[in-house]
Formats: C-alpha cells, structure tokens, sequence
C-alpha cells in the first residue's frame, strides 16, 4: 500500500523580513515547517537560532521541525524546547554517538531524528532507527538552499523504507534538498514520508500550488 507523503516547507528560502506572512500563507496545505539551525561551524553558513524560533512559535501552530547543522546539539536542546520547537533532527556527523542527545531530547519532550549527509550510509544511523521519530536523507550538501538534487542518495531512502517496514518501526523517512515537483516524484516512490522543499515552495509565484504540485507529485497522482 502506498503511504501519504507530506511536505515540510524550509523557512530558510522565506523572506526573513516577512517571516509571518511567509508562514501564514502556506500554512493551509501542511502541518510542519522546516527550520534549519546552522552555526557557522558544522556547515559554513549562519541561518537562525532560538530567537526567531520563538518568534515562529508564537505566530504559528504549526509543527517546528528543526534541523540542526550544529557541532554541538546538546548544548541547545535546551534553550531550542524552551523556543517552542517540537522536534530537532541531529547530525550523525556531528555527534557519532547520539544517545545524550536523544537521552536529554526525551528529557524536554522533543522529538529527536538521526540526519545522514550525502556521503554517509545508512548503517551510521541502523543502529538508532528505533529512537528515532524521523531519519533524514539529506540530497544535497548541508548548508545552503537552492542547490542541485543528488539522485545518488535514493538508493539510501528504498533501503530505510526496507528497514523500516520490515521491523515495522515507525520511524518517518525525510528526504532534504533539491526537491522539487520532478525530483518529488523520485523520492515519493522511493519511499520517502516527509519532503523537504524550500526554494520551490517559497521562490515559487504561488506557494500553495507550488506545495500542491509536489504533494502530488510525491504522492504518485500526476506523471
Ligand atoms: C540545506 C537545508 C535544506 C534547504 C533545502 O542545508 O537543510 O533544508 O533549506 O532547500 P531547497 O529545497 O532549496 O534545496
Ligand atoms: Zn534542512
């Protein structure tokens, strides 16, 4: 049976200056933003942090998915729960040993992902799949929107799906970077749940129908 696929729009291709208007009007179509949290560190650019998380929580009810390209998530998890994010997805590159963090996220009541560069196989993160709410395959480089889709990662997303559903864990499969309504098609057959679209959300003339298209196309409904 083929799952519901769901888009989680990345805020870093909104306009910062108008975050609330960027949010109100998508919010119709879906039930998570995507909230990347870079450091200048893990990857080399600076996005947002806790301050403008809290400002997002306090305009929207919307599910805050954040994505953190940090060197040291367990320092934050604090502060970013006390924002109001609901739930942080860490780097295995970062931290190679995730059980602090997914010990003190538990701790604050957030839901904890395992997140898997371009270069990095699956077995990095096998090991935590059951502790995981969502795995993230990242389809491009960390750090930047409106890069090229990396079809070479897909190979991950049909194995997790495998893994998955065959332990029957209920771990969510989140593709990041690139997509757009033709790459949405390969990550939704692939066996993707969440899909990640920043720069063809937010860049696009009409975003409700730019989510549409992708929603669908992700979900197998057009050619
Ligand atoms: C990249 C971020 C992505 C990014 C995706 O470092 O993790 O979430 O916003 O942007 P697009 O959809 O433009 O590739
Ligand atoms: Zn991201």
């Amino acid at each position: 049976m083929r799952h519901h696929v769901r888009i989680a729009p990345s805020i870093l291709a909104a306009d910062f200056a108008n975050l609330r208007f960027e949010v109100d009007r998508i919010t119709s179509a879906v039930e998570m933003l995507h909230v990347d949290v870079m450091d200048g560190h893990f990857v080399p650019n600076i996005s947002l942090g806790p301050p403008v998380i809290a400002s997002l929580r306090a305009a929207t009810d919307l599910y805050l998915d954040c994505h953190l390209m940090i060197t040291d998530p367990l320092s934050y998890l604090e502060s970013l729960a006390a924002s109001g994010a609901n739930g942080v997805t860490v780097h295995i590159e970062a931290v190679p040993d995730p059980h602090p963090v997914m010990d003190e996220s538990a701790r604050l009541g957030l839901d904890v992902g395992l997140v898997i560069n371009p270069p990095t196989p699956i077995e990095s993160v096998e090991p935590y799949l059951d502790r995981c709410s969502m795995v993230v395959v990242m389809s491009v480089n960390p750090g930047f929107g409106g890069q090229a889709f990396i079809e070479a990662v897909m190979p991950k997303i049909t194995r997790l799906r495998e893994i998955i559903d065959s332990e029957a864990l209920s771990t969510d499969i989140q593709i990041d970077g690139g997509i757009n309504r033709r790459t949405a098609v390969l990550a939704g057959a692939a066996g993707a749940d969440v899909i990640v679209a920043g720069t063809s959300v937010f860049h696009a003339a009409d975003p409700l129908a730019a989510i549409d298209e992708i929603k669908r196309a992700a979900n197998g409904e057009v050619t």
